[in-house]
């Protein structure tokens, strides 16, 4: 939700005199800079060269150094005496915990990486996930780690088509998913899923199936294909140590798969040194972490959020990480709080959109549970609108947490902007993200790329690179120099920028507040959405000719998505098209990208050149005066577009 940025008045102007001394050194130094973090992670070999920048953008970070992500955040907390401190603690929906020590993680990890390194596989190979939030998650992500095995992990919220898609992409020859997962009370079978998917998917050779709802009571079929398919404990040795592979701090982490722009999901390649530092770097920054520290990061796995601050921003500082497996109002609207309340969580950190969702059940719910042991309150996904900021802030952090607002993206691997209260706390104002953290040479510029004055709306962009960046997509290099560094680097002065595509303003103070996606992207429920993605699972339906999606705001979920469908000749519009064009999109991409309303029109707005004009209908729908029309090909197509909103009311 994009809410016109309101300051708050702040008293006298104040000057973060800590905050940008560090900030001046980290832009003066940068290698300097960022060669004493990352000493305080340990490195098989250092680095002969802190950044690479000889061949823009593709940049790479502590080249020649060799490190290992799994080693890093698991075993070099057993020499500091971490042995029997939680590393995970894990709540399943129903109720049932497991807690793994550091110790217990590594015995684990250890195992699990037998597992992977019996089936052959080594450094250089990919490997999918599909798992609902079980420990066997981040267990198989450490355990790829350690030997080098490029991950993917796949949200389980995903269809058969979108699993599949991204393990096509990503050459995975293993897949690894469970009988089900339980959401709700309900139990989703993901292996039937995975059985959709393996059946587009030829390169995957061996599937391995975590015992997860049926050994929890739940009562479903799990076929296993004979020669493919294996349990997990059928294949997991008692005991086993396998070394970490020391990997070059280039070699790609993970593969994360992210919507854009074309209905084609994006694989944002993540590197491991340059990762692993900038995680590191901004645990410490934003979440002012301290060694007794327990973290409860909502976000799924599935997501970068899940992937920086539920697993590796919390593992290598050797604090607690707490996981949920459910929905956060399920079976009551108050069950985050009672894990804040049951664990003593310190760090909380969550959407906008389940902060508005939790804000209507009342403050009731919040007030039941004793929650003084939260310290830091953190936000991201969305722009958070000013009354869900005063309520997270007032109700659940009783004035005494600040709220660190945090900027970034499945590309910038860590967060951006945001309140950096482990260097100096600012004068928080509702809505924005403050300042860029060390290192982020953040601007908002206008169309030609020039600074834009403060007050004015324009693009941000990041003007230098940063350790925790992508290094390119999976498979596509032109397009990752197209998407981020076409539209405001000029190459031939040696000037190379990086574009996040969002809107954003800086105010008087210099403070930043993002105002939303630029692009064809929207945001719901804090989930990223290609409008394209859509548009392709409506019009691989039958009756669909043509389709446009636009994102309409949403009370509690930010944005959700809209579709206007040009239908084939021969069909026509009836409400149980509508219902079967739902269930197909369902079917196609999954829950998450299901339109909240369809309408059918004879045309849809286009360009001369035939380009579906999404802006046009966008300001048709919120009653808004749809601005330039020039390029329109036909006036007609927008009376189309009103008498269908209009037939609908
Ligand atoms: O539009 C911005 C929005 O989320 C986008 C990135 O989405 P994704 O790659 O899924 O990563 C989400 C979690 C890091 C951004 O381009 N966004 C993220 N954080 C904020 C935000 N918008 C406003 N305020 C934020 N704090």
């Amino acid at each position: 939700m994009t809410s016109e940025p309101k300051t708050l008045p702040t008293e006298a102007r104040f000057i973060p005199k800590r905050l940008e001394e560090v900030r001046k050194r980290a832009l003066e130094n940068p290698e300097e800079f960022f060669a004493e973090i990352a000493r305080e992670l340990e490195w098989f070999k250092t680095w002969d060269k802190v950044l690479d920048d000889s061949n823009p953008p593709f940049y790479r970070w502590f080249v020649g150094g060799l490190i290992n992500a799994s080693y890093n955040a698991v075993d070099r907390h057993l020499k500091r005496g971490l042995r029997n401190k939680a590393a995970i603690i894990w709540e399943g929906e129903p109720g049932d915990t497991r807690v793994l020590t550091y110790y217990q993680l590594y015995r684990e990890v250890n195992r699990f990486a037998a597992v992977l390194e019996n089936l052959g596989l080594r450094k250089g190979d990919t490997i999918a996930f599909y798992l609902p939030m079980i420990p066997e998650l981040p267990i198989f992500m450490l355990a790829a780690a350690r030997l080098g095995i490029t991950f993917t992990v796949v949200f389980s919220g995903f269809s058969a088509k979108a699993l599949a898609e991204r393990i096509n992409d990503a050459k995975a020859k293993v897949l690894v998913t469970a009988d089900g997962g339980f959401r709700r009370g309900k139990v989703i079978e993901l292996k039937k899923i995975a059985d959709e998917a393996l059946e587009m998917a030829p390169s995957v050779e061996t599937v391995i199936v975590v015992k997860n709802v049926t050994a929890r009571g739940a009562k479903i079929d799990v076929p296993l294909t004979e020669g493919r398919d294996y349990w997990l404990h059928n294949l997991l040795p008692a005991h086993a140590k396998v070394d970490p592979v020391p990997v070059e701090s280039t070699h790609p982490l993970f593969i994360l798969y992210t919507s854009g722009t074309t209905g084609k999901p994006k694989g944002v390649v993540h590197s491991t040194g340059g990762y692993l530092v900038w995680v590191y770097a901004t645990m410490k920054w934003v979440f002012d972490v301290k060694p007794d520290d327990v973290m409860f990061c909502t976000a799924d796995i599935g997501w970068i959020t899940g992937h920086s601050y539920v697993v590796f921003g919390p593992l290598l500082h050797g604090i607690t990480t707490v996981m949920y497996e459910g929905a956060p109002d399920y079976p009551a609207p108050d069950r985050w709080w009672q894990i804040v309340e049951k664990y003593g969580v310190t760090i909380f950190y969550t959407a906008p959109t389940a902060i508005r969702m939790l804000m209507r059940y009342g403050e009731e719910w919040v007030k039941k549970h004793d929650l003084s042991t939260l310290r830091i309150l953190g936000t991201v996904g969305e722009p958070i609108n000013p009354e869900a900021w005063k309520w997270y802030y007032t109700v659940v952090g009783g004035e005494r947490c600040p709220i660190v607002d945090t900027w970034w993206q499945t590309e910038t691997g860590g967060i951006m902007i945001s309140p950096a209260p482990g260097i100096q706390l600012v004068p928080l104002k509702p809505g924005s993200a403050t300042y860029p953290l060390p290192g982020v040479d953040a601007d908002v510029v206008c169309e030609d790329g020039s600074p834009c004055p403060p007050g004015q709306r324009g693009y941000l962009v990041i003007k230098r690179p940063w350790p925790g960046m992508l290094m390119t997509l999976w498979g596509d290099p032109e397009r990752y120099v197209r998407t981020y560094w076409q539209r405001f680097s000029k190459p031939e002065e040696g000037k190379w920028i990086y574009y996040p595509a969002d809107y954003a303003m800086k105010d008087e103070d210099g403070y930043f507040w993002i105002l939303g996606r630029a692009d064809e992207v929207i945001k719901v429920a804090g989930h990223r959405l290609g409008t394209a993605e859509i548009e392709s699972a409506l019009v691989s339906h039958p009756a669909v000719a043509e389709a446009a999606v636009v994102g309409k705001p949403d009370p509690v979920k930010g944005e959700v998505p809209v579709a206007f469908v040009v239908l084939r000749q021969g069909y026509t519009p009836s409400e149980e098209l509508r219902h079967e064009l739902v269930e197909h999109v369902r079917k196609t991409l999954g829950p998450i990208a299901v339109p909240a309303a369809i309408f059918f029109v004879e045309k849809l707005p286009k360009t001369r050149s035939g380009k579906i004009m999404r802006r046009v209908i966008k300001a048709v729908l919120l009653g808004k005066t749809p601005g330039d029309l020039t390029t329109l090909e036909d006036e007609a197509s927008l009376d189309e577009i009103r008498r269908a909103l209009e037939e609908f009311k």
